[in-house]
This record gives structure tokens, C-alpha cells and sequence, in this order.
């Protein structure tokens, strides 16, 4: 077996042959096989149909009295044989990222102190969409000849993608990554993400709401539209067998599967499938466009920049930790998702973008996202597949890193309410 010593963090990557870009391009473009589902039959995630247990009927006359009888007699040793090996005090070196054995609920000390950085930068960036305001956005769009058409499809499709896609994230962090994820402050800061990524599902219901968008349209789209279709069914399939409340990590398979469910969500899904729409809202608020809907896109984006960076933390602990995992058919499959996923968003840029628009056109993108491609593919510590490709919209860059410093909340129309909420009374 491997261990600590025998991980080289500088292994070079094995170098990945045109064949397997070329894998990645026919996987993306082959027609379904009759077993996948069609978009239109693309399951949400269900719970377990729930169990009814009937509550006992109450039988003592005085319920106070039933209720100090029932703990005078409650044996907090109960659940022993559960907790057995983790009723000790937890030291940093019982901390690990998956298949740990110590107390979960002992917070610290911590081991992992970028997660607990991560969540505590996540809570200083806090937001609320009503914060913005919407009302030059309603006026631009309600005037017929406010936006061209062209406009219309990239904030239309935007919406429907960016709508289901971080209900798709949320749902695959707890009903899948959380439980797996065996360390309390990555936990801490995977709550934190899960509530950030209601804030965006809830931004975009407001900026839907706001404009008056026809809601079944815009948030049925991803079963509709087959750019959109692909990639939320791509990103679906890395979570089903996971979600399974019965699915256990342990094995190397097993293992292995939650670490393609993370590249997927956290690498593909948040780190490759919300440039393009996020790349053409911005570019549109630059243009004194949709304003509004721009800076909402402007606060998920700085979000799901500190996801994707936690995501891609979190995949090289995992790595680290247990180097046996990550062998040269494991590097070729994160290599293969990571173009698959490129190529689902090139094409999800052509279906948006038929003509030049907003500055920008398919043939641009596509270069942009070569060059995230690359960029994921390093902080994977994997290959660079696109030699050579070029940032076309470094101004993005330049958005993802704005701080609250800046005039970034200049605009905001509300105040938190926290402080005088509170009363007594
Ligand atoms: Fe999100
Ligand atoms: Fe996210």
C-alpha cells in the first residue's frame, strides 16, 4: 500500500494524446444511448420515499411528569457501539479529508486552516439579491426595442441555465458531498456554500420575477433546450450513484467516485459550465446593459470563484492523502471529464451566440474557455491540453478578484437588518 512518503507532488502528468481530446469530443456529441435518459426525462434528485412512523398515542395523564421520568432515564451511553473510537478528544493528525474515524463534531483544532479561511471569507462577501436594483433592468426590458434579439436569447438561456444549474449544485453538496466529506471545517465551509448557492437560485428567481419572464419558460429550460439539456444531465450523472443514502466510500472504486463527483461539480459544472453566461451578462452590464441582472451575476461569480478554489483544495488534499487514488487511469478520466465538460460549453457558446454579440462571438469563446480548460487542468496538477491558448476577456479576471472594498456595493438599495430586528419583547 502507498503512503505519505511514497506521494511525489511533483509527479509530471502523463501526457494525454489527441486521442483522448478527440474521445472527449465524440463522448459530447454522440446521440444518447437508448439506456441514458432523454433531457426531457431528467430526474430532480428524490429523497427515499419517506416512512411514516406513527407517533405513540400519549398514555400518562401528565405529560410534564412522563417527560422528567423520560430523561432521568436517558443513558448517554447509548449509541456507544456508533460513536466507539471517537468518544476521545480529536488531535490533528486523526483529521482527514474522506474515511476518517475521529468525531466529526469537534470543529477543532483545525487541520485543514484554508477551509476555515474559506468559510469565514464566504460569510465577510454576504449578499442579498434585493440588495440590487432592478428597476433600469425592467425599464430596458419591457421597451421593445430595449435589447436586440440577440440580447435577449443570452439573458433568456443565462437565466434558464444558471437557474437549475445551482439547485443542481446544492442539491449534489447535501445530498451527496457532505455526508462523504469527513472533515467539520471543509463541512462548515460546504454549509456556507450550500446556503450561498440558494442566494444565487434565489437571484435569479428575482431577476426572472423582476423582468416579468414567463417562470415555466425560463426554469423548464433545461429540459427544452439541448445546450442546456447537456450539460445539467452531464453534471446529474456524476451524482446519482453517490446520492445513494446507502453508497459508502472505503474502496478504491468507490473512493474514486467521489473524487470524479467533485472534478465534476466543483472543476466542470462551477468552474467550466458558468463562464460562457457569465462572461455575457458581464459583458453586457459593461456595455450599461441589464445592470442590475449583471451585478447579481457579478456577486455569484465572485462566490462560485472561492467554490471552485475549495473544490479544487479540497480534490488535492484528497489526493495527497491517499495517492493510490489518483493513478494514471484516474488522471486520464479527470482529463477526459475536464474536455468533455469544455466541449459542452463551447457548444452551449455557439447555441447562444449564432452572430457576434455584446463584443464577443463563439469563435472567442471558445478560445476562452481552452484557456480555463488549461487552467483546471493545472490546478489539478494534470496536463495542459490547449497549448498556447490565449485569455481574450481578461477582464474577467479583474471582476472575479473585486473586493468589498471597492465601490462593489455602491448600488446596494437595502441595509441588513440584523442588529435592529432583535427585540425582546
Ligand atoms: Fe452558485
Ligand atoms: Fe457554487
Amino acid at each position: 500500500m502507498l503512503n505519505w512518503d511514497e506521494f511525489n507532488a511533483e509527479d509530471t502528468p502523463a501526457p494525454i494524446n489527441d486521442a483522448v481530446k478527440a474521445a472527449a469530443k465524440t463522448a459530447v456529441e454522440a446521440p444518447r444511448s437508448p439506456s441514458a435518459p432523454a433531457p426531457s426525462e431528467i430526474e430532480p434528485f428524490d429523497a427515499p420515499a419517506p416512512r411514516f412512523i406513527k407517533a405513540a398515542a400519549p398514555e400518562a395523564a401528565d405529560p410534564i411528569a412522563q417527560a422528567k421520568q423520560a430523561v432521568a432515564a436517558l443513558d448517554p451511553s447509548e449509541g456507544e457501539a456508533e460513536l466507539a473510537g471517537v468518544a476521545e478528544r480529536v488531535t490533528v493528525d486523526q483529521k482527514r479529508m474522506i474515511n476518517c474515524r475521529a468525531d466529526l463534531n469537534q470543529l477543532v483544532p483545525f487541520k485543514y486552516e484554508w477551509a476555515w479561511q474559506k468559510y469565514l471569507d464566504g460569510c465577510a462577501n454576504h449578499w442579498m439579491p434585493q440588495e440590487i436594483n432592478m428597476n433600469a433592468d425592467i425599464a430596458l426590458w419591457k421597451k421593445p426595442d430595449g435589447l436586440t434579439p440577440d440580447e435577449r436569447i443570452i439573458v433568456k438561456r443565462s437565466l434558464g441555465f444558471f437557474s437549475t444549474a445551482d439547485s443542481l449544485v446544492a442539491n449534489n453538496l447535501v445530498l451527496a458531498t457532505y455526508r462523504l466529506i469527513t472533515n467539520p471545517e471543509c463541512r462548515q465551509y460546504i454549509l456556507r456554500q450550500a446556503f450561498e448557492e440558494a442566494i444565487h437560485t434565489h437571484a435569479y428567481q428575482y431577476c426572472i420575477e423582476s423582468l416579468g419572464m414567463d417562470e415555466g419558460e425560463i426554469f423548464n429550460m433545461y429540459h427544452e433546450i439541448p445546450s442546456v439539456a447537456k450539460k445539467a444531465s452531464w453534471g446529474l450523472k456524476y451524482t446519482r450513484q453517490i446520492s445513494d443514502p446507502t453508497f459508502k466510500t472505503g474502496t478504491v472504486e468507490t473512493d474514486q467516485l467521489l473524487l470524479k463527483n467533485l472534478i465534476a461539480f466543483y472543476c466542470c459544472m462551477e468552474g467550466i459550465f458558468f463562464y460562457c453566461g457569465f462572461t455575457q451578462i458581464l459583458s453586457m452590464g459593461r456595455r450599461n446593459k441589464m445592470t442590475g441582472t449583471s451585478e447579481q451575476f457579478q456577486y455569484i461569480l465572485r462566490d462560485e470563484s472561492m467554490h471552485l478554489n475549495f473544490g479544487i483544495d479540497m480534490i488535492n488534499q484528497i489526493k495527497l492523502e491517499n495517492p493510490h487514488l489518483w493513478n494514471e487511469e484516474m488522471k486520464q478520466t479527470a482529463t477526459q471529464m475536464i474536455l468533455e465538460a469544455t466541449q459542452l460549453e463551447i457548444d452551449y457558446a455557439r447555441d447562444t451566440m449564432p452572430r457576434g454579440v455584446l463584443g464577443m462571438n463563439a469563435a472567442m469563446m471558445e478560445e476562452y474557455l481552452q484557456f480555463i480548460a488549461n487552467r483546471r487542468l493545472a490546478q489539478l496538477g494534470l496536463k495542459e491540453q490547449f497549448p498556447g491558448a490565449q485569455n481574450p476577456f481578461p477582464w474577467m479576471s479583474e471582476i472575479m478578484d473585486l473586493r468589498k472594498e471597492k465601490n462593489f456595493f455602491e448600488t446596494r438599495v437595502i441595509e441588513y437588518q440584523t442588529g435592529g430586528a432583535l427585540s425582546w419583547d
